[in-house]
């Protein structure tokens, strides 16, 4: 989370204005903004306080730049509220929330392909961030126990992965002394967006801990060969005491990807992958606070990685990096696959990945822009301005933020940073209508921008009439 500065001093005696309407005579019509009210409110007024504070925070609808669940349906709604007191950790008081999740781990694998003959072996987490942590700790335990039983050095770890991970990979490398082997995407990837088996092989060595392969590029949605990564790895590995597992960032693509590209081999059916983590809150279509990890089966995940927590009289074997969390998201995500099924995941995805074709098509012939991404992988893509074009695409996002759309700019990753681009993440609640309506309003941006650049004189403006 952002991390907040304690004020003091004149700028700590701000205050807030309750308006007239709600302050009552005799009531407080100020409060301190960084400090507690000595005294307290009614609850009309304090919830009047805080609903006011975040009229300003954006439309999460028109926000194309979060991977994140912005709509559910209102059963989900009720069922959110029902369980919003929930303790997930209390396994004891809440031994149902904890069967749902079990259902929903193994429904997971089951997707996943885990097989019967392992001992798949998950649970959910916050989101994928956690999820990806304790992927990541599994494999330095993995490798630290492998090395340390052959009598080598242990204190070198590294993990392989493109330039284009998420920060939650570099945060992991950070707070557990990992050395991060960013594979720079571009032209020493061949052109590639992100990490190819190539690349990958040439940064391994024995103190590799793993590779990590993403299922949805945050940068643009491609997914990365996990197939060719493993293949590539088989090959390396043998003959030498090397054992480089796989995990797979399928943050996006895990919930994507089984229901809409059945045959692309990428989980559980490569025995290299030994763990696969996806955010519940994105693909998995649940609001934020939940996420999966699976691990293919015990040598994966290392004993002593494992807590145990009391549940019924009994023991229960946990691995978290929170102790209390929420339960209310993993029975949301519960009701959808019950709700939606197989088939409800297939139409909603493949109606999202229709609907970010549709978009990059019409953006591309909108005229200044190129395509970065092909929409092959998950629902998301990248574009840039055309060589010779007068403006970026910072000022493309900047000018249609004025329609409440925010459509974020940002340059490639390492290896291909003087690349600049837009991306649109396509939702389910982003309809086809509403994807229509962004298109004219960036026909408008260009016309704008277009102008601006030509020098011409701004359009005179007509004035408010009404
Ligand atoms: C590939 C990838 N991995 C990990 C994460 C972190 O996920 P979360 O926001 O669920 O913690 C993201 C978020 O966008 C992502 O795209």
């Amino acid at each position: 989370m952002v991390l907040h500065r304690h004020v003091s001093g004149d700028e700590a005696t701000g205050r807030l204005r309750v308006r007239p309407q709600f302050a009552l005579p005799a009531e407080l019509a100020e409060i301190p903004r960084l400090r507690m009210p000595a005294r307290g409110m009614g609850p009309e007024v304090a919830y009047q306080v805080v609903h006011d504070e975040l009229l300003l925070d954006g439309n999460a609808r028109l926000n194309l730049a979060t991977f994140v669940s912005t709509w559910m349906d209102n059963r989900a709604d009720a069922l959110l509220l029902e369980c919003a007191n929930k303790n997930m950790i209390d396994k004891d008081e809440y031994p149902q929330t904890a069967e749902l999740e079990h259902r929903c781990v193994n429904i997971l694998a089951d997707l996943w392909h885990a097989s019967a003959a392992e001992d798949a072996t998950g649970c959910s987490t916050t989101g994928s961030s956690e999820a990806c942590m304790l992927g990541g700790m599994a494999l330095k335990w993995r490798w630290r126990k492998r090395r340390e039983a052959a009598g080598k050095p242990a204190d070198r770890p590294n993990l392989v992965m493109g330039s284009n991970v998420q920060v939650c990979w570099e945060k992991f490398c950070r707070y557990w002394e990992v050395e991060p082997r960013l594979v720079p995407v571009g032209p020493s990837a061949g052109g590639a967006t992100h990490l190819t088996a190539e690349s990958a092989l040439n940064h391994c060595d024995e103190n590799t801990i793993g590779v990590v392969a993403i299922m949805g590029s945050t940068y643009d949605g491609a997914y990365e060969p996990v197939l060719e990564i493993a293949n590539a790895l088989d090959d390396e590995c043998s003959g030498r005491d090397w054992d480089i597992p796989i995990h797979v960032d399928g943050a996006s693509g895990a919930f994507v990807a089984p229901f809409v590209d059945p045959d692309l081999v990428w989980d559980f059916r490569i025995p290299r992958v030994a763990s696969i983590n996806a955010s519940g809150h994105k693909f998995g279509l649940v609001y934020p606070g939940v996420g999966w990890v699976v691990w293919r089966d015990a040598t994966a995940l290392p004993e002593e990685l494992v807590f145990k927590v009391d549940y019924l009289g009994g023991e229960m074997p946990t691995f978290a990096l929170n102790f209390s969390r929420p339960g209310a998201q993993v029975a949301a995500q519960y009701y959808n696959f019950l709700r939606l099924g197989f088939d409800g995941y297939h139409r909603v995805m493949s109606a999202c990945r229709e609907t970010a074709k549709w978009l990059a098509h019409q953006i591309y012939r909108l005229g200044p822009f190129e395509l970065v991404s092909d929409c092959e992988g998950i629902p998301a893509f990248a574009f840039r301005m055309k060589r010779g074009v007068a403006y970026s695409v910072f000022d493309v996002s900047d000018a249609i933020r004025a329609r409440g759309w925010l459509v974020p700019a940002y340059p490639m990753p390492p290896g291909m940073e003087d690349v600049a681009v837009l991306r649109i993440v396509v939702r389910d609640d982003l309809s086809r209508d509403l994807a229509a309506r962004l298109i004219d309003d960036l026909r408008r941006v260009i016309e704008h921008l277009e102008s601006r650049s030509a020098g011409h004189p701004e359009k005179p403006r007509t004035g408010f009439h009404h």
